[in-house]
């Protein structure tokens, strides 16, 4: 089948400001910033993002090259760090201030449509201290007078906006698998930042709604989600697939889409005495506040199986008591990254919001593939980089499957269009359209930038 979107489907790409403006001037340190100038050897290489791709000085010649790679919209960040000055009051800092509204400017001077999302896991470090990070309200409501002026400051430059990327792996990295600042392994309080996250999402949609008077705005946020898919289809594994469900994917879409949470995971959760703890006003400020869009974050499914040993037997309360991971025989693996390639599952991910989420408006916000040693692959100076058009093809070819069965999904963002910073793992893995070359800084199309080039040009995708 022939694989063609159409005319108005949007061809972006997505960052984030942590992983490509390097920390030039900036007022804050971040968790990561923090963890890397006291531990850089946490670091792959010792690489830490005071640099990451230089987007801070870099930027108009960066936008250049994005749109040269036929992106039509791009999506960053504004770092929490940079803008404001004082984290209690939310004064802003001038030059911060300066900075965001250059770059809004030299994209609209472009043609590239902003898309700003306003936390993408780079909490001040100060708020991870003095008051636990997530697991405090007092943290959320500073989030929200920073996402105030954020809508304040550009209302009028931006109409894309987005309350977080990925709140699951702050729960997970932060709280549960140790790998984010400050690595702990506490299920109890994983369960009430993943609460106070939804929470602070809702609050900043709700400032939104107050705030923001441009007529084409709409507010989102961007969940990771990842399908579950038993073993087998025995009681067991479908009851752990069940669970792991509700915990990974339902846990954030139902609060932002319907405005409550899983009944049945709230039960569970209840049952165990882990339950979060929440207000009945803070609970109608979820209820009253639905995001118009939702961004998601596709790279691998999860199979999991029943556990082996039996939850209520354990302790301390863990989320994954109640499912294991399932290594499938024969499943495809990129190897550099460890993660299961699995295009299919983006239609099955279309086919959950259309029947169970309302087909709310959404796009594929980061879809791609990192791989290791790129400079392999270098032919007359072009990455020949045709592993990541197949990614993309293939994943592409799902999604345009679920177009055609009615999904309502509006434009596909693949992380990322210049190789970029990634948390641990700095620059192991690449994943730009673009190749930045670390040498001499210096970046260039991949064969990727312009075959995507060609496929937002004409929407159509080459099988
Ligand atoms: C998801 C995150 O949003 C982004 O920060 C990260 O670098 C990519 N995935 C690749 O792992």
């Amino acid at each position: 089948m022939v694989i063609q979107f159409a005319a108005d489907f949007t061809w972006g790409a997505a960052t984030s400001g942590p992983q490509a403006e390097g920390t030039f001037h900036k007022k804050h340190e971040n968790i990561f910033d923090y963890h890397y100038h006291t531990r850089p050897q946490d670091f792959y290489h010792n690489v830490g993002p005071d640099v990451a791709s230089n987007f801070y000085n870099d930027y108009e010649q960066d936008l250049k090259l994005l749109k040269q790679a036929g992106v039509q919209a791009l999506r960053i960040s504004i770092q929490w760090t940079r803008l404001i000055d004082d984290l209690e009051t939310g004064t802003v800092d001038p030059a911060g201030a300066d900075y965001y509204r250059r770059v809004f400017d030299a994209m609209r001077a472009l043609g590239i449509t902003p898309y700003v999302n306003l936390h993408h896991f780079d909490l001040p470090i100060t708020l991870q201290r003095r008051y636990g990070g997530w697991q405090s309200k007092h943290v959320v409501d500073l989030y929200v007078k920073f996402a105030r002026r954020c809508f304040e400051l550009y209302g009028d430059q931006v109409t894309h906006w987005f309350t977080f990327n990925e709140p699951k792996v702050i729960v997970d990295g932060q709280y549960l698998y140790q790998f984010h600042y400050p690595n702990l392994v506490d299920g109890k309080a994983a369960v009430q930042v993943a609460y106070n996250l939804n929470l602070a999402s809702a609050k900043a949609v709700a400032a939104f709604r107050e705030i923001n008077q441009h007529p084409d705005a709409i507010i989102g946020t961007i969940i990771n989600l990842t399908p579950v898919y038993p073993a087998t289809q025995s009681d067991g594994d479908r009851e752990a697939a069940r669970f792991a469900e509700l915990w990974a994917n339902d846990l954030y879409l139902e609060p932002a889409i319907h405005g409550r949470f899983p009944e049945a995971l709230v039960e569970r959760l209840r049952q165990d005495h882990v339950l979060w703890a929440s207000t009945p006003e803070e609970l109608a400020v979820i209820a009253a506040n639905h995001i118009d869009v939702l961004g998601v974050n596709y790279y691998h499914p999860c199979r999991v199986q029943a556990p082996d040993v039996a939850p209520d037997s354990l302790q301390p309360w863990l989320p994954d008591i109640y499912f294991d991971e399932y290594d499938m025989p024969g499943r495809k693996m990129n190897l550099d990254k460890g993660w299961e390639i699995y295009p299919d599952a983006l239609y099955d991910i279309a086919m959950t919001i259309k029947n169970r989420y309302g087909n709310i408006d959404w796009f594929v916000a980061e879809n791609g593939i990192g791989v290791a040693d790129e400079e392999r692959f270098l032919q007359d100076e072009v990455v020949q980089d045709d592993y990541r058009i197949q990614f993309m093809t293939d994943h592409l070819r799902f999604l345009h499957q679920a177009i055609e069965a009615g999904a309502n999904c509006h434009g596909y963002f693949v992380w990322t269009g210049i190789d970029c910073w990634s948390w641990l793992n700095a620059y192991k893995n690449r994943y730009g359209l673009i190749r930045n070359n670390l040498r001499n800084q210096t970046k260039s199309l991949k064969k990727s930038g312009y075959w995507f080039r060609q496929v937002s040009a004409t929407g159509h995708v080459p099988d």
